[in-house]
């Protein structure tokens, strides 16, 4: 089992023409000469400051929202991209010069990338050949090349001659056919893979004639086959189904406990970052905000953006003074919170914080003045839970109550927050404030 450690990662682009034009007014217009300089030396910085240890074996999910950074990351850890900056290791590999076949990686796109003249067969041991075919003339030791030209030469050769023999006879009825020892190392590797995903039936069709679902499973099964020291998959179940998607996402947490490769997975969905993940990195423009368990995540939250990204529907948030340390005022509600908060809101007195609140600490109250007098706006009955979605002066708040109290839009009602529930923010900075001992 492998680590996998970024140190420092930066990733610049150059600016593309399209970039300046969706800012410039004059875009329409020709651009002139040195204008056109300045447009190339121009540079985008897509990933900044990336530090990140995936741990041997560890499923790590990075989740962030569309144009984050999340697919850039993962191809430069894949190779495919090169580094503006910073350090990528694998194991004890520095690899940042490597090309993607020298990596042991194998990487799992959301198009599935199949290729499409070939059989579910040829594609899962499509890898393995190549692998074969890398590996025997760049066989290294101490790092000198111990493979001279020669070897390659006769190397091409044999390869030639064999994949030859396989062609000329696969055409045979089945004693017949040839098959090198590679070959057959190679098909044990495909049928345990086809076994361990279930696709046994499908080895002698074509991507055209699968399903969705069986397309993904292929692509699963050939990273799988080449059992790589790390597995990169970048959204692979977003052209599923909703009830595939979950079936596929169990199932590629129980492959991965099995075989206990090393997996970096990319979503933009926190319900499949949640359910799925070792560990989860929160990434917002480029840059991680926080690395931490499911639950931690959930519960402690670093700063605004995580503690809105996590959780659905997302927490709700509200502008409050601190008036006397524990009292929180809003101009529509004053709440006392627990006697833990007050060392840490001495310094935060008769100043503005964010008050966050998620819909599931909110519940269905009566007249107080501790509690939120609000107006129902949506009401989603979906039989296990209830979501409100309620207006209260300006601001408009997420509630999920009681299934069994039945609510229509237009009504005025009064929500509790649970106090212990509470969370607060620099209302600056987002960063999140949090009672000392906790
Ligand atoms: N080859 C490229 N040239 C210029 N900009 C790029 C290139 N690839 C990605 N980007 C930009 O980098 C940012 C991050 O993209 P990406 O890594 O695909 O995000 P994500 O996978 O999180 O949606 C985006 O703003 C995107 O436009
Ligand atoms: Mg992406």
């Amino acid at each position: 089992m492998t680590q996998v450690v970024l140190e420092n990662v930066y990733k610049t682009f150059p600016r593309q023409r399209r970039d300046l034009d969706l800012t410039d007014s004059s875009s329409n217009q020709e651009r002139s000469l040195p204008d056109r300089k300045a447009s190339h030396q121009s540079a985008v910085t897509v990933l900044r400051r990336i530090n990140l240890t995936v741990e041997a074996g560890e499923f790590m999910v990075l989740v962030g929202p569309s144009g984050c950074g999340k697919s850039t990351l993962l191809r430069l850890i894949a190779g495919l991209e090169p580094l503006t900056g910073g350090n990528i290791w694998v194991g004890d590999r520095l690899v940042n010069e490597l090309p993607p076949k020298q990596r042991d990686i194998a990487m799992v796109f959301q198009s599935y990338a199949l290729y499409p003249h070939m059989t579910v067969y040829d594609n899962l041991a499509f890898g393995l050949r190549r692998m074969q075919q890398v590996q025997r003339p760049t066989v290294k030791e101490n790092g000198a090349d111990l493979g001279d030209r020669n070897d390659q030469i006769s190397f091409q050769w044999e390869n030639f001659w064999e994949s030859f023999r396989v062609a000329v006879t696969r055409w045979l009825p089945e004693g017949f056919q040839y098959l090198s020892e590679t070959e057959k190392k190679i098909e044990q590797r495909v049928l345990t893979v086809a076994r361990m995903l279930q696709i046994e039936m499908l080895l002698n069709r074509l991507p055209k004639q699968l399903s969705g679902g069986q397309k993904q499973r292929v692509a699963l099964g050939r990273a799988m086959a080449r059992n790589p020291q790390v597995f990169l998959m970048d959204e692979p179940l977003s052209n599923l189904d909703a009830k595939l998607r979950a079936e596929t996402r169990a199932q590629i947490v129980n492959l991965q406990r099995q075989l206990g490769t090393t997996t970096i997975y990319v979503t933009h969905d926190q319900t499949e970052a949640l359910t799925m993940g070792d560990r989860i990195a929160v990434m917002h423009q480029g840059q991680i905000q926080q690395i931490a368990a499911p639950l931690e995540l959930y519960h402690h939250p670093i700063n605004r953006f995580v503690a809105e990204f996590i959780g659905s529907p997302p927490m709700n948030f509200l502008n409050v003074r601190i008036k006397k340390t524990l009292v929180i005022s809003h101009p529509q509600f004053r709440l006392t919170l627990p006697g833990i908060w007050e060392d840490t809101l001495i310094q935060y007195e008769g100043r503005l914080v964010t008050l966050g609140i998620r819909p599931e600490h909110l519940g269905l109250s009566l007249p107080a003045p501790k509690n939120l007098p609000v107006k129902v706006m949506r009401v989603e009955a979906l039989g296990s839970e209830t979501y409100l979605s309620v207006r209260m002066a300006g601001d408009t708040l997420q509630a999920r109550v009681d299934p069994d109290r039945v609510i229509q839009p237009g009504e005025d009602l009064w929500l509790a927050i649970a106090p212990d529930k509470v969370h607060l923010f620099d209302a600056e900075t987002g960063v999140a404030i949090y009672p000392h001992d906790c």
